[in-house]
């Protein structure tokens, strides 16, 4: 089978199709034919060395999966051949993969109706809206800042954020103004022109897709008693109301969110589609940091 590799660290050309035998699933995984994968931020940082948790290359990166089952170890009882699944796979491979050993109890099983691409665009961004969001518990009526509101994680939060009745304010380029509103965005700002520190205040939850210096700025329009929440490094936390997720894999509750996509609840945008032929320029789209929505990946043509 093809799967993406890499022999050094370092920018997206290091990524590279090999031939590797198909593997063989343990007690407890399955073995899925990727039908689609996505980019996120945390493939990038493996791919460059700015974090190592998968040790030194050669290795492959992804965690999102949407595929078909074709093959399950002993011990598995929750799927079988022929099913479709997603989730976010913490597996032996990485998902930018022909085949993907991943255990049973990572996937669930994908909602009918729910295709793979927008299948894959969701498990990691998803979850981390999600969780993030859960964290943070905006009520109905409350102020709920997100940075980033166009991105990955970004647009599927805002949405969570409106579904709790929440008055949502999101900072975004102008070209992803009219984007926002459609989901549901209450009021946008855009961080090129007008510092949001200067226009809005008494936020009850930050949701900080940003990071970095975005901590202590977001803290100054933050309500004494509010929240805030991020998914990055930033320099806010120091403060009690400071709050770091990260997102974990919950199939139950993927699948929920799912069922949201497939009836049209949640709206999941796809940037743009490319093979693994072109998994360079996936990279690359994600690292100009402009995305809109989620880039995805499917096998090689
Ligand atoms: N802790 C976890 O478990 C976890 C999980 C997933 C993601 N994350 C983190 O969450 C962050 C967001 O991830 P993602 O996948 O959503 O990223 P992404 O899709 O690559 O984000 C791209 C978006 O960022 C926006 N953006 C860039 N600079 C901005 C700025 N200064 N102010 C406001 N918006 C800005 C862009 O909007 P414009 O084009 O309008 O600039 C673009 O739409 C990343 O830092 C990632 O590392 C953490």
């Amino acid at each position: 089978m093809k799967a993406i590799s890499q022999r050094a660290l370092g920018g997206p050309d290091v990524l590279e199709t090999i031939e590797v035998p198909i593997p063989e699933p343990g007690r407890g995984e399955v073995l899925v034919r990727m039908g689609a994968t996505s980019v996120n931020t945390v493939d990038r940082k493996l791919r460059s060395g700015r974090v190592n948790f998968l040790g030194p290359p050669p290795f492959t990166v992804g965690f999102d999966l949407s595929g078909t089952v074709v093959g399950v170890g002993p011990g598995v009882t929750a799927f079988g051949s022929g099913d479709a699944v997603f989730g976010m796979v913490h597996g032996r491979t990485g998902t930018y993969s022909e085949y993907v050993v991943a255990r049973a109890d990572s996937l669930g099983l994908r909602p009918h109706g729910l295709d793979d691409i927008p299948a894959a665009a969701l498990p990691t961004a998803a979850s981390t809206a999600w969780q993030g969001l859960a964290a943070a518990n905006p009520r109905a009526g409350e102020r709920v800042l997100v940075h980033a509101a166009a991105g990955g994680v970004g647009h599927l939060a805002v949405q969570f954020a409106r579904q709790r009745g929440a008055y949502v304010i999101g900072t975004a380029r102008a070209v992803n103004h009219e984007f926002l509103r459609d989901l549901g965005v209450d009021e946008v700002i855009d961080y090129t022109t007008t510092d949001f520190t200067t226009v809005i205040d008494s936020v009850d939850v930050v949701f900080d897709l940003v990071g970095g210096a975005y901590g202590q700025r977001s803290l100054r329009v933050l309500r004494a008693d509010g929240r805030y929440i991020t998914a990055q490094e930033s320099d806010a936390a120091d403060d009690p109301r400071y709050r770091k997720i990260t997102a974990r894999p919950r199939p139950a509750e993927l699948v929920e969110i799912g069922e949201h996509a497939a009836d049209g609840h949640l709206r999941v945008h796809i940037d743009r589609v490319f093979s693994l032929d072109d998994v360079a320029l996936a990279h690359a789209l994600s690292e100009s940091g402009h995305s809109r929505g989620k880039v995805v990946l499917t096998p090689w043509e």
